[in-house]
């Protein structure tokens, strides 16, 4: 099978061609990735010359429609992805969240080839922090911030053009990924490489907010066990039963790294900031064979540290950017 992958060289994506390569050895992969100040292209390093790289954009019609052509499925991880840079300017998520997707669906739709669309359960909003509630694949759509805003839009252009024009795609939502090759932006790589610097983490607020954190391995396995026993026109969310709030999880990050529970500031919190994500993965669980690995978050959280502590070539640059965009908004 050829397999087009886009966004393959960001955080996910890269991931996931890693673990097709393992397990998968007879799909053949082309990432089709613009190389954004998200993307590293060494996180692709593993894999040279088994892998097709394109640096080129989801928004680019007629490369896009050359890609798809070519290949039997797409599965598209492609977006600009941070919900702190999406408040500071919201333009690159719509151009490539929105648009990008449309012309990648104008393009499946036309070559009639397989799509799997890759999406977040951040399109749902947020839960109270007392409810029993979690995400289902029937919760209405509720998002917060441009980030996720563009992301629900990319959902409803796909489930639209299943319904209207028999898209043959498959779309899954899933919670909070960590693991290696993750951007520093991100929060746990954020405190993570902060520490390996000797520099105390911050958290926004009070810390009381939950995220249900799942490994990015056990994301990637689910999105291969839906597009092999999914079914067309469905949607599936993706979660292992891992909601932290934030300050139990830095306490764990912090006790694995050898500082005391105490050795972090609050900093101001991020306008919008969406309270609790939770995610009920019954369809899932029902309709595939897939089931999480990574069950200890502890063991999982110990892994990542030492990539982080093993990969600073990886991580110097991005990370002295990420900061200075930080720096700008006093968080
Ligand atoms: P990331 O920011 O690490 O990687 C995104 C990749 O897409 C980068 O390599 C970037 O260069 C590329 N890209 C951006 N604009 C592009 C364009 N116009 N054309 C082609 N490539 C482009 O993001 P990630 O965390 O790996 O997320 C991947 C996908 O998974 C996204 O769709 C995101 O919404 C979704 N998701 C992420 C999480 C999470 O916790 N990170 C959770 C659920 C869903
Ligand atoms: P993040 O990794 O940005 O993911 P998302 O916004 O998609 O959930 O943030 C995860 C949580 O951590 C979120 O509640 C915001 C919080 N956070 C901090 O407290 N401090 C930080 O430095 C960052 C980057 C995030």
């Amino acid at each position: 099978m050829r397999v087009l992958v886009t966004g393959g060289a960001g955080f996910i994506g890269s991931n996931f061609v890693l673990r097709v390569r393992a397990n998968r050895p007879d799909w053949r992969l082309t990432v089709l990735d613009a190389m954004t100040y998200a993307a590293n292209p060494a996180s692709l390093d593993p894999v040279a010359g088994e892998v097709d790289i394109i640096k080129g954009s989801v928004t680019d019609p007629g490369l896009v429609d050359e890609l798809v052509a070519a290949h039997d499925l797409v599965v598209h991880f492609a977006a600009d992805s941070h919900n702190d840079n999406s408040l500071q300017d919201p333009w690159p998520f719509l151009d490539t969240n929105v648009i990008g997707t449309y012309q990648l669906i104008q393009a499946v739709r036309r070559h009639d080839k397989r799509l799997h669309h890759i999406s977040t359960d951040e399109v749902y909003g947020d839960l109270e922090l007392d409810d029993p509630a979690r995400f289902t694949e029937t919760t209405p759509m509720n998002p917060s911030s441009p980030y996720s805003a563009t992301k629900a839009s990319a959902d409803l252009l796909v489930k639209a053009w299943t319904r209207s024009f028999g898209l043959r795609a498959t779309l899954s939502n899933c919670s909070n990924n960590y693991g290696p090759r993750q951007h520093p932006e991100k929060f746990i790589p954020r405190q993570i490489t902060g520490i390996l610097d000797g520099v105390r983490p911050k958290l926004y607020g009070e810390g009381r907010n939950v995220r249900d954190w799942i490994h990015v391995d056990d994301h990637n396995d689910a999105v291969v066990a839906i597009i092999e026993q999914g079914r067309i026109g469905e949607t599936y969310l993706i979660g292992a039963d891992g909601e932290h709030n934030n300050r139990d999880l830095l306490a764990l990050i912090l006790e694995l790294m050898g500082k005391t529970a105490d050795w972090f500031d609050f900093v101001p919190d991020r306008p919008g900031h969406d309270l609790r994500y939770a995610i009920d993965a019954s369809k899932l669980r029902a309709e595939t064979d897939w089931r999480p690995r990574h069950a200890d978050i502890r063991d999982g959280l110990a892994q990542t540290i030492a990539w982080y502590a093993a990969n600073e070539g990886w991580w110097r640059t991005a990370k002295a950017v990420a900061e200075s965009r930080y720096a700008q908004v006093g968080r």
